[in-house]
């Protein structure tokens, strides 16, 4: 067996924006996914909003994933043959939601800009576009969580900085919570909080409290 993370122990705040920084290896997508419920740690807990996911059937943890949990991947990850508005709507079918999926995935497409982009299928999208597209379908359901995994590595300098801004906006006028994996000390520096992984464990206390203004280490 390999030991991937030990040790680590944290708390993410409602509405917080928090990094996750480390060299290649060091298991920030492991953490990801164990906060997600893709994998499951040998020891430890873990609790989305408040729900402890760690013991939980697979069949519930997908209904908790669905309703609490959105991804964003690097690569994007939407599906090709469906259009941008319903790779959108996929995850409102799921599970029980409120209201119309077709009407909150328009609605959401319009938070990211896409208003006009709603038939186009991803190959009919630029890669910025396609990563906004995810991002409406993670919020799609309203989650307690969004986590993106290197959200930006697939992106042109000027659409990362585009999709950074539209998180922002994003948190502002949905007071949604983000955990970003980055390698990237521009992403890193629009959150409130890093933290940092090496070899599986976090640094120090597992927190870098950033204040504005200040310079990344
Ligand atoms: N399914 C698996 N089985 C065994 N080892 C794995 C598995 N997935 C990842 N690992 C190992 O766990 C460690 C952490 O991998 P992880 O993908 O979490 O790193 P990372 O920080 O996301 O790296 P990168 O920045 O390159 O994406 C690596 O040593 C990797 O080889
Ligand atoms: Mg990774």
């Amino acid at each position: 067996m390999v030991e991937i993370l030990c040790g680590v122990d944290f708390r993410i705040e409602r509405g917080e924006f928090v990094a996750l920084m480390g060299p290649s290896g060091s298991g920030k997508s492991t953490l990801l996914g164990v906060v997600a419920g893709l994998d499951r740690p040998n020891e430890g807990q873990v609790l989305v909003d408040g729900i402890d996911i760690t013991a939980m059937p697979e069949s519930r943890l997908a209904v908790v994933r669905n309703a609490k949990i959105g991804m964003v991947f690097q690569a994007f990850n939407l599906i090709p043959t469906l259009t941008a508005q319903e790779n959108v709507e996929v995850p409102l079918y799921v599970g029980d939601h409120l209201g119309s999926p077709a009407a909150r995935a328009r609605e959401m497409l319009a938070l990211v800009g896409l208003e006009h982009r709603l038939d186009h299928r991803p190959n009919q999208l630029s890669g910025g576009e396609q990563q906004r597209v995810a991002i409406a379908r993670a919020l799609a359901t309203d989650p307690a969580i969004v986590i993106a995994d290197e959200p930006t590595g697939n992106l042109d300098a000027a659409n990362g900085e585009r999709l950074l801004e539209l998180i922002g906006d994003l948190r502002t006028r949905t007071g949604a919570t983000f955990l970003i994996a980055t390698h990237d000390r521009e992403v890193a520096g629009r959150a409130e909080r890093t933290l940092v992984i090496v070899d599986g464990r976090l640094r120090d206390d597992g927190t870098e409290v950033r204040h504005p203004g200040e310079v990344p280490a």
